[in-house]
């Protein structure tokens, strides 16, 4: 018999499996009304390409990645599938196209049930974050395989942040309530990385509306952990943003000529 101490238990049933194996659901089936009238936000070009197909491939980008679920917008599945087809993608990952829902939430709920078997840990990214870098994407990954139960990429804000009470018209002044300190506020992004039956039990028990899946977690009472986020991993949600993400992608361009 062994005198060798037991290893302590993981406290997450990805954890410590180098072998894990990592979906990525991507919510593709907003409008983007912020953006303007036009196509869905997804479908949008972006230097020529659709937002969702950069999407897909900072995730495929990922060597840890071997699945993509797209979820694309409730009547939009088809045109999702044959875009996906028409673009040149890495042959080592699968990919899988589900129509989505009402609300964010509702559509990443439809894209973790359409995941098969044998993935255990989950991403989940926005299709308006469609130049997040690898590395960033590598360092969610990791840190759910040390253990994490959710992991969120984050940066510290560069504004001042005010609490206000909401005016009934829009553009009204609003009264501010508090100022929080803003050494403590982080702007988090995606990626967002789960053990999968965390994210399955967070999606089954909080009814509330949120934004991001983590603060579903959150509500379990489970902790959840930042990893350093990235400025090119910026929300697509105003025309300005466009103009910035065909800024980026120039200077891409740019560096790999050289
Ligand atoms: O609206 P918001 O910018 O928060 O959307 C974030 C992501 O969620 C986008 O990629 C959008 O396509 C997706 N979404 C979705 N289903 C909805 C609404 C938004 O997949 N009903």
């Amino acid at each position: 018999m062994s005198d060798d101490p037991l290893p302590p238990p993981s406290p997450n049933p990805a954890s410590g499996r180098t072998t894990a194996r990592t979906a990525a659901v991507i919510p593709a089936a907003g409008r983007g009304v912020r953006l303007g009238p036009g196509a869905p936000k997804a479908l949008r070009a972006l230097g020529g390409t659709p937002m969702l197909i950069h999407a897909v491939r900072a995730m495929a980008a990922s060597r840890a990645v071997s699945l993509v679920v797209v979820v694309a917008p409730p009547d939009g599945a088809p045109e999702v599938k044959s875009l996906l087809d028409a673009h040149a993608l890495p042959d080592r990952t699968d990919f899988l196209v589900v129509p989505g829902g009402e609300s964010r939430q509702e559509s990443v709920k439809l894209g973790l049930d359409a995941l098969p078997p044998g993935y255990d840990i989950v991403l989940v990214h926005d299709a308006a974050r469609p130049l997040v870098p690898v590395d960033t994407v590598d360092a969610v990954i990791e840190a759910v395989r040390d253990g994490a139960p959710a992991v969120v990429p984050a940066l510290p804000l560069a504004d001042t942040v005010k609490q206000v009470e909401p005016a009934d018209v829009p553009g009204e002044p609003e009264p501010v309530v508090a100022t929080p300190d803003r050494s403590l506020l982080r702007a988090v992004q995606t990626p967002q990385g789960f053990d999968r039956a965390t994210l399955v039990r967070a999606h089954e028990t909080v009814e509330d509306d949120v934004t991001d899946d983590a603060s579903m977690v959150e509500q379990l009472g489970l902790t959840v952990v930042t990893v350093p986020g990235h400025e090119e991993a910026f929300k697509v949600t105003r025309p300005l943003d466009m103009v910035l993400a065909e800024a980026v992608l120039a200077r891409r361009r740019l560096n790999d000529g050289f």
